[in-house]
């Protein structure tokens, strides 16, 4: 993992190869946000069409996202960035912006990206409540959490781009 440096100032967060969102790769930049309007922690949704992209200004540089959690979709924008770890404001999954993995689960449970299942969170010192079963106790089981995907970031003249497929 590096991080690219502009004028000396950390500005883009290298985010790991393999990550990038679908059609990415050779997209056109597309002007998002005066950098002025995203300091140092801030996280912004900025939306081109239909497709909500999160900008979030890490302790190790800007990235960029799906504004959707890699869970079942929440708003990543309104939830809390601490450092390089993105918090979401529906199940408290937290997800690290430099790795793309999450690092807490989801409070429902599920799957983990590779696969492995994690049970329905207890609070510490309380017995596990075993899952009623049914559909919905399926779904969360059946959940598997995504690594997150990256879109490409610069920043040219004071403003943000972000290279959009489509
Ligand atoms: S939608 Fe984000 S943790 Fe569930």
């Amino acid at each position: 993992m590096s991080r690219v440096t502009i004028a000396g100032v950390t500005e883009v967060l290298d985010f790991p190869a393999g990550l990038l969102a679908l059609g990415a790769r050779d997209a056109t930049y597309r002007t998002a946000l005066d950098a002025d309007e995203l300091p140092a922690g801030a996280m912004r949704r900025v939306s081109f069409g239909d497709l909500d992209v999160l900008l979030a200004h890490t302790d190790r540089g800007i990235v960029a996202i799906d504004d959707r959690c890699p869970h079942m979709s929440a708003p990543l924008s309104i939830g809390d960035l601490v450092g390089c770890v993105v918090a979401c404001p529906l199940h408290s999954g937290r997800f690290d912006l430099s790795t793309g993995e999450p690092v807490q689960m989801p409070t429902t449970g599920g799957l983990w990206p590779d696969g492995h299942y994690e049970p329905v969170w207890t609070p510490p010192g309380r017995e596990e409540k075993p899952d009623p079963p049914g559909k919905k106790a399926d779904a969360r089981r059946l959940t598997r959490v995504r690594r997150l995907r990256y879109y490409p970031v610069r920043v040219v003249g004071g403003m943000i781009e972000v290279a959009i497929p489509g």
